[in-house]
């Protein structure tokens, strides 16, 4: 194992009876790089992240993460890694602090060490008054600062984010990524799908997915500079055409000029 790596995998791969979601795929992310999965829905960014997670099984292939072995050491990779699922993973009829102290519970944060956690994670989520509010009753952006509270209060090394800000309002995605620089500034190392190419721009490195498989991946600037568009967003469009033999309408902004 490298220790300048975060993540590792060789030909990880995944089968659903005889559907192939995730294709061989080689990932090495650096220690605190911030790493933008990107692709169409169904390419099988999820399937990746389960995998890496620990929650699924590799039906072939290998990886560590953070030193840790995907198939044999899931249990120490879900205390010591940060995961949001892009169903947030909050419990809706619990109030916001309840559900810190679940997670800090079950991180196994000591007790004594429960109140300041806490406490930290409501001032950073911007969350100082909400402490009693019903979770349900959260707006879209709340929520998510508080699904990533969450996913942080045990000091995690690596946080992955899976979709994070779908569907949030721009305020609220910029507030959320300034707290991601945060986290990648304190050297934690993040790995994130995202379907908002100014949040993929955002990235140290990404990998594009399509049907399972990474076809391309670099810097945006790289992939920017190879595949001779304006921004990522051509790229991307620019792959996915490539991949599925299909012409994509030209960009709606010209459409009322
Ligand atoms: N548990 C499952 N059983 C069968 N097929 C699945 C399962 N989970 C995901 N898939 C399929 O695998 C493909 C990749 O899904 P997913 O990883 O969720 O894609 P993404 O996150 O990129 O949208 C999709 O075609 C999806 O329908
Ligand atoms: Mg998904």
């Amino acid at each position: 194992m490298n220790h300048d790596f975060s993540v590792v995998t060789h030909n990880l791969t995944k089968k659903f009876g005889d559907f192939t979601a995730v294709h061989h795929v080689n990932l090495e992310i650096p220690k605190g790089h911030i790493y933008g999965l990107l692709g169409p829905n169904g390419a099988g960014k999820s399937t990746t992240i389960r995998m890496l997670c620990g929650v699924l099984t590799p039906s072939q292939g290998e990886g560590q993460i953070l030193g840790f072995d995907i198939i044999n050491e899931t249990e120490k990779i879900k205390q010591n890694i940060g995961y949001m699922s892009q169903k947030f993973g909050l419990y809706e009829d619990l109030t916001v602090i309840e559900n810190l102290k679940f997670y800090a519970s079950i991180y196994s944060i000591p007790k004594n060490e429960r109140y300041q956690r806490i406490q930290m994670i409501i001032e950073m989520a911007g969350l100082t008054g909400r402490e009693k509010t019903m979770t349900a009753y959260l707006s879209g952006g709340w929520k998510q600062r508080l699904a990533l509270g969450c996913a942080v209060i045990h000091h995690p090394k690596l946080l992955v984010l899976d979709e994070p800000t779908a569907g949030v309002d721009p305020v609220s995605r910029r507030v959320f990524w300034n707290m991601i620089y945060d986290l990648a500034h304190q050297g934690v190392t993040i790995l994130v799908t995202t379907h908002y190419m100014d949040e993929a721009e955002s990235c140290d490195s990404i990998a594009f997915i399509f049907n399972g498989t990474v076809i391309a991946r670099g810097t945006p600037k790289e992939l920017i500079k190879t595949r001779k568009g304006n921004n990522l967003e051509d790229v991307f469009i620019s792959y996915v055409e490539e991949q599925s033999g299909q012409k994509i309408n030209q960009s709606f902004t010209k459409k009322n000029g």
